[in-house]
């Protein structure tokens, strides 16, 4: 078979063969059947099930015609290489990790889109003008050792090895659990592809309503908000349920009750901010007796930076009075903090072109989440595309849904939009820089 230049196809008048939509629900399907848990979908990194995700994925690569492999922290990567081995990379991702209870699109939608697509360029011959790298991120989501974003951190080169000392509930180090997996920790930093990148596309479940309420299958996305992280520990002082007087207890539990109102209260108090205390727990917890020691996360959030900081801010003065108050200690540690960030307007571009000559309204909204796109700002310019969420926009949630419908739109906008980076390479007015 003769090759195609890519310009000379586009994906609205060369229609796939295969029906996307279908094929990449049926892989998510697959994937959702590895599960460390019995009662949901969770696969957090360097597990049973994050194993058993990772060699499907790399099988599937294979099958698809890539040259795929994993790299030393489990991230998987599938090539699609050009013609001339000197040019950068296209990198098309998501993450294959999961929280808990999960629903089965968040990240591997994104992943399994790039598969079906680079699948589909490697079935027409499409000679590209960089290579194009399909890359599952083995760790966005900070599950398991309150650290996230390690499989994109490594890709980038922004991997801090303090990291490798952090510990998970069951006391595992990350250095060590990475040794398991035969994944030497002291090679990470040799894993950055920062100078072969020519650019970096996520395609991404919403996550949130507003694509139903515009009606679209899908969006681009315009900004990705910050985050900052706090682990928090309270100490009071244990004592029997039954005998402490009310006035002389220092409950841990009460006070971090009255912290989680407090970030409730300060993050409602300006639009586009959010917090959230997602874990929370009294360690040795016991029906009967008062609470010495409470632990929680703390996650704030804003499409600008000074919002989230000043709010942060706030509610770290304010646990400190809290704390005073009440007689209890606190030790409060930042576990992460990812700057709010703009996509670029030249990718952006690119998709809205591919959504155009799709036939469909080109739509731009801000992601509340934070995704792997975030780790390549400042590295070389990308994009996302979003795509529409059902039951309301429920995500992080066995109840997150898409259709097969919308993805199938989703994936066919991004073969377009890799087309059209293609067609500006070779019209000699390169959006991206091969
Ligand atoms: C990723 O899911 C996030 O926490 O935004
Ligand atoms: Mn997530
Ligand atoms: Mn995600």
């Amino acid at each position: 078979m003769s090759k195609i230049r890519a310009g000379d196809s586009s994906g609205v008048d060369a229609a796939p063969k295969r029906d996307f939509g279908e094929r990449i629900l049926a892989m998510a399907e697959r994937l959702a059947a590895h599960s460390d848990s019995p009662s949901g979908l969770e696969c957090t990194v360097l597990r049973p099930a994050h194993r058993a995700t990772a060699a499907d994925l790399l099988a599937w690569m294979g099958e698809a015609g890539l040259s795929a492999a994993i790299d030393g922290i489990g991230n998987v990567v599938g090539r699609l290489p050009a013609a001339n081995a000197a040019v950068r990379t296209l990198v098309i991702g998501s993450h294959y990790d999961t929280v808990r209870n999960a629903g089965k699109y968040d990240g591997r939608l994104g992943v399994l889109a790039g598969l079906a697509v680079a699948e589909e360029l490697a079935r027409r011959n499409v000679a590209l003008p960089f290579h194009l790298d399909v890359v599952a991120f083995a760790e966005e989501e900070g599950v398991r050792f309150l650290t996230a974003y390690l499989g994109s951190c490594a890709f980038t080169g922004r991997f801090d090895p303090e990291w490798l000392e952090r510990h998970d509930d069951d006391g595992v180090r990350l250095a060590d659990a990475l040794a398991e997996n035969g994944f030497a920790p002291t090679a990470i930093p040799s894993l950055s592809r920062r100078s072969d990148l020519a650019a970096y596309l996520e395609v991404h479940i919403e996550q949130g309503p507003v694509l139903i309420a515009e009606d679209l299958p899908v969006g681009i996305v315009s900004s990705i908000a910050g985050a900052v992280r706090h682990a928090v520990v309270i100490t009071g002082v244990a004592g029997h349920a039954g005998t402490v007087p009310m006035s002389l207890r220092h409950d841990a539990a009460a006070a971090a009750a009255e912290i989680v109102l407090l970030v409730e209260r300060r993050c409602a108090a300006a639009p586009g901010l959010v917090g959230t205390v997602g874990r929370l727990a009294i360690p040795n917890g016991a029906l009967n007796v008062v609470p010495g020691r409470c632990e929680f996360t703390l996650d704030i959030r804003a499409v600008d930076d000074a919002t989230r900081d000043a709010a942060s801010a706030d509610v770290l003065a304010e646990i400190d009075r809290i704390a005073a108050r009440r007689g209890v200690s606190v030790d409060i540690r930042e576990i992460g903090r990812s700057p709010a960030v703009a996509c670029a307007p030249r990718l952006a571009a690119a998709f809205e072109q591919a959504i155009g000559r799709a036939g469909l309204r080109p739509f731009h909204l801000v992601s509340g989440a934070g995704h792997d796109a975030l780790q390549f700002d400042g590295i070389c310019d990308m994009a996302m595309l979003f795509v529409r969420c059902g039951n309301g926009g429920v995500s992080h949630s066995p109840l997150e849904t898409v259709t097969a419908a919308d993805v199938d739109v989703a994936a066919r906008v991004l073969l377009d939009t890799i087309l059209v980076l293609a067609e500006s390479w070779r019209s000699g007015t390169p959006v991206i820089t091969a």
